[in-house]
């Protein structure tokens, strides 16, 4: 067998989709979550063969296998010459099995021994008389025995080398328990990395054991001890349940992430299976890209704490840059002092999905986190946070993504951040939030355009300042006209109102389109009667410059500006 990394082969297979490599031999036909059509393995006239999302089955001749199997037995190709020929296809390249590689994999294959035989010795004392104060622990932590089995939780005995001793009758030596991070080398020799602990088992997505994760019985510093950094074991890389989540998540659950052992395991045994959590470290660019291979948009439920919090904002620090419209976040904040754990044993698995069902998406959540803290009873307060509102939806690398969170945090901006004069709420336009304002990335840079329009109508002594901006973009179709329309009428010196406005408009059968035109504008914006001349010529300069083509100049003169700098000797 080839000595490829396993990392490599899941990453192969997640980008060589395997419908669409068998869908080019065989014809297949959708079938609810998966494809089935006639089996290329043995003559049939009724199709009989299955393709999952990551595996296919013929129920005919029992032909099954992945997407390298598919590639061999259909081609005829040996293991390495399908890799090879897939991956080229998905334009990645085939790591050269160094002898350092294959020394790697070999040790990590050894650790994974160790760490089963001591996970199965654990166990064992578990639900020995000795692990009884530790089995009471847990069930008093509501688990039942099922969940404790389907984790592998165990007890790891009181201490002074008694793992070595267990292990050692295996031929397993103290060398190999440290190299497996189960002791460690102190003043007096090799000493039991975890004693007087209920031990938690961590497996990498295959559900191999790479590390243990160890709990005090009750109170006491430090509550948890994780296994230290291995060659087979990386904090930064690995996720806490992620083989169960793994499966859970392709049949439909909600991907979850959480901070804690116990919060992925009650949540599990509550019934939601794609919890997972980091290794008492925060959220890495690493755990990001694992989650987002299972989910568009897993849900952040951290504690409720000021910790949580934190994490969470970092959490959002981290996925900015890389979110796309298929890579987002949602958030869940529970009650103080809560965790998801602590709210499933109070509320019970109804009540949490209720919430879940709740969970705000990450445009939505964004304002809240940014403006947590943020002064805003001055002008210069107010400023620095507007930009910080810009510069942060500008770290988004989608461009129309980018900017429709600018768009949708100006926005909240405007509404919530603006002083109002007292006694007059309503000066200015107002944001209407009355409904959650969804990201619809075209349709709001029209509905900018009619906002505009409906601006310039109720002033019109406004006009010659917008002439040259308005003409050098382009709006969508009915504003554009009516953009032309409305200058005539202006140059002509009429006396405008919007009812004015939609009787000329007869004349070109746009009158229609006129009337949603401003009633779609005073839906989204609430004029109100007192507004200034000053406040809606700001107000028109800030949807002007939200509109894509604005932006997309911008950008071109920003362009510009920089060749021409680095073009200067
Ligand atoms: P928490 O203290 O929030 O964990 O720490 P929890 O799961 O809610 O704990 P209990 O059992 O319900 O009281 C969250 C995670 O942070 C890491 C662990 O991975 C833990 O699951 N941690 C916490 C440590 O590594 N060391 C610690 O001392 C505490
Ligand atoms: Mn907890």
């Amino acid at each position: 067998m080839a000595t490829l990394s396993p990392n490599f082969l899941d990453e192969l297979r997640s980008r060589t989709p395997i419908a669409a490599v068998i869908g080019r031999s065989v014809r297949l036909t959708k079938s609810g979550r998966e494809s089935k059509g006639c089996c290329p393995f043995h003559g049939e006239k009724t199709p009989s063969f299955y393709v999952y999302d990551d595996h296919f089955h013929c129920y005919g001749c029992g032909e099954h296998g992945d997407v390298i199997t598919f590639t061999m037995k259909s081609a005829g190709l040996s293991f390495m010459e399908a890799v090879e020929t897939l991956a080229a296809e998905a334009g990645l390249e085939v790591p050269k099995a160094s002898p350092q590689a294959a020394e790697a994999e070999q040790k990590r294959a050894g650790i994974a021994e160790v760490l089963e035989a001591a996970a199965v010795q654990y166990q064992k004392w578990l639900f020995a008389p000795e692990g009884k104060p530790a089995l009471d622990y847990l069930r008093g932590r509501g688990l039942s025995e099922a969940t404790i089995r389907k984790f592998g939780l165990g007890w790891s005995g009181e201490g002074r080398s008694q793992l070595a001793n267990a292990l050692a009758r295996q031929g397993i030596s103290t060398e190999q328990l440290v190299e497996a991070g189960l002791m460690k080398i102190s003043d007096r020799g090799p000493v039991d990395m975890f004693f007087s602990r209920v031990m938690f088992p961590i497996a990498d997505r295959r559900g191999t054991k790479i590390s243990f994760g160890g709990r005090i019985l009750g109170d006491g510093q430090p509550k948890y001890v994780n296994g230290p950094e291995t060659p087979a074991f990386s904090k930064r890389r690995s996720l806490y349940g992620l083989n169960f989540a793994r499966e859970a998540v392709r049949r439909g659950d909600p991907l979850i992430v959480v901070e804690g052992y116990m919060d992925v395991i009650a949540l599990a045994q509550a019934g939601f299976g794609g919890a997972v959590a980091p290794l008492g470290t925060a959220l890495t660019e690493d755990h990001l890209a694992d989650i987002w291979r299972l989910s568009p948009d897993p849900v952040i439920c951290f504690d409720s704490d000021a910790a949580g919090r934190r994490a969470a904002m970092r959490t959002v620090d981290l996925a900015l840059s890389a979110l796309a419209p298929d890579r987002s976040l949602k958030f869940l904040r529970l009650p103080e002092k809560e965790d998801p754990d602590s709210i499933i044993r109070r509320e019970g698995a109804l009540n949490f999905k209720a919430r879940l069902d709740k969970a705000i998406p990450i445009s939505e959540a964004l304002f809240g986190m940014l403006a947590e803290g943020a002064a805003k009873d001055t002008p210069e307060a107010r400023a620095v946070f507007y930009d910080r509102l810009v510069k942060t939806a500008a770290r988004i690398t989608d461009k129309p993504l980018a900017m429709e969170y600018k768009a949708v945090l100006l926005g909240r901006f405007f509404n919530d951040w603006r002083p109002r004069k007292k006694g007059k709420a309503e000066a200015g336009y107002k944001f209407n939030t009355s409904e959650r304002r969804e990201i619809k990335p075209h349709n709001s840079s029209v509905r900018r355009g009619y906002i505009i329009l409906a601006l310039l109508i109720q002033f019109p002594d406004l006009f010659s300042q917008f002439e040259e901006a308005l003409f050098s973009i382009t709006f969508a179709p009915p504003c554009l006209e009516m953009f032309r329309i409305l200058q005539d009428f202006i140059k002509a010196g009429e006396v405008i109102n919007n009812e004015r406005f939609i009787q000329y408009l007869e004349g070109y059968r746009l009158e229609e389109k006129a009337r949603q035109v401003i009633a779609t504008a005073a839906a989204d914006y609430r004029p109100s009667p007192d507004l200034s001349l000053s406040r809606a010529s700001e107000d028109i300069w800030h949807f002007f410059y939200l509109m894509p083509d604005t932006i997309k100049s911008l950008e071109q003169q920003r362009d510009e500006a920089r060749r021409l700098y680095l073009a200067t000797p």
